[in-house]
């Protein structure tokens, strides 16, 4: 089998901090959630892994390689525009030839992997296999409706009154009959060719789509609090790790990774919690569900449930900064300069919260 991950797209529910960087490159607990998913795809014995890319297919061919790494081998595939996800189907054909394949959405995380899947599809003689899982707001995801057999009936794309509760979780597993369907298919009212349309398609044709119903938890990680939410549930299972420096005025709980050359002094770090690589936590208090990344700088504040990505600094801030995911190269110190006033430059569509 072959893999296929999609890693174009807009990201525009992440403005603006996919303005000008992939979402699938954003940390999760400190690993880039495209790493997360090579990985998933890797453990399930996949070494054919191929990744469609959009207008920041630069940084991620910087970010991920030829796959060596992860002892894969990668070949990217260019979309010229987010036409959706069958479109990317359907210009993934010469890559795919005749192998059956697993399609993994860049920006999801699922729990568990995919292996158990993957050996399930691979031997079962399916046309095709979707995950489903049962989630409290279908309406705004593809839903799937099952017969009392179990069997699919329909499958709808964001529907205001859903059928059920069963939404399609961003992995899929087909044969070479997609591409009959992708082929078969026309856009939908968004301009899109829809996968859901390109499933429904096989459905209606006789193929045979087996529903896997997924238990563990999944996130997509589309807007800003399902990006904290996924960061949530993989520090759930973080380890404790002392890689860095901890200095005796320090304390550091159970489940806390200080990664490669951090340095916590004088502070205090509550887990589950993630401390990137060279970064400093002076005279500090770093709250449970915290990821810091690489390089960043935090002194005489406190912070909690939050993300902060690389090289930012956090400087003798008075109030605790909590549930925010702060981006790349952000700076929020404290300013002696009158007048007394918040000083801010944002990017288009920030949002920040103040006392
Ligand atoms: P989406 O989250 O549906 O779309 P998006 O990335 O454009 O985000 P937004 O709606 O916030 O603007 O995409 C799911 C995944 O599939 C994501 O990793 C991007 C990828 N994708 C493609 O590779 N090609 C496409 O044509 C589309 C629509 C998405």
């Amino acid at each position: 089998m072959k893999g296929l991950i999609l890693s174009g797209g807009t990201g525009s529910r992440l403005y603006p901090l996919t303005y000008t960087n992939a979402k699938q490159l954003i940390p999760v607990a400190n690993k880039p959630i495209l790493f997360r998913v090579i990985e998933s795809i890797r453990d399930a014995g996949i070494t054919e892994i191929g990744i469609v890319v959009g207008n920041t297919a630069d940084q991620i061919k910087d970010a991920v390689g030829r796959g060596g790494r992860w002892g894969v081998n990668i070949t990217y595939i260019q979309q010229e525009a987010p036409l959706g996800l069958a479109h990317a189907v359907k210009i993934s054909q010469e890559f795919i030839g005749e192998d059956p394949f697993v399609m993994f959405l860049g920006d999801n995380v699922i729990q568990g992997g995919i292996s158990k899947l993957i050996s399930e599809f691979a031997t079962s003689g399916w046309n095709s296999q979707i995950v489903l899982t049962r989630i409290d707001h279908p309406e705004q995801y593809g839903v799937a409706e099952l017969g009392e057999d179990g069997r699919i009936i329909r499958l709808i794309e964001k529907p205001k009154n859903p059928p059920s509760d069963l939404a399609l979780v961003g992995i899929y597993m087909f044969d070479k009959s997609v591409f009959e369907a992708v082929n078969a298919i026309t856009p939908s009212w968004r301009g899109e060719l829809e996968i859901t349309d390109a499933i429904q398609w096989l459905v209606d044709n006789g193929y045979t789509v087996h529903p896997y119903i997924h238990r563990g938890w999944w996130i997509d990680t589309g807007r800003p609090g399902d990006m904290l939410e996924a960061n949530d549930l993989v520090l759930e299972e973080i380890e404790y790790k002392i890689e860095g420096y901890v200095d005796r005025d320090s304390q550091v709980g159970r489940r806390v990774t200080i990664e490669r050359g951090a340095e916590i002094i004088n502070s205090v770090v509550r887990g589950p919690a993630i401390i990137g690589k060279n970064t400093r936590i002076v005279n500090s208090y770093i709250g449970p569900f915290t990821s810091i990344y690489h390089d960043v700088l935090i002194e005489n504040s406190e912070i909690e449930h939050s993300m902060v990505l690389e090289h930012s600094v956090i400087k003798d801030i008075g109030a605790r900064i909590q549930d925010s995911l702060i981006g790349r190269n952000v700076t929020i110190t404290r300013s002696p300069i009158k007048p007394k006033a918040h000083k801010l430059t944002l990017g288009d569509n920030s949002q920040v919260g103040i006392l």
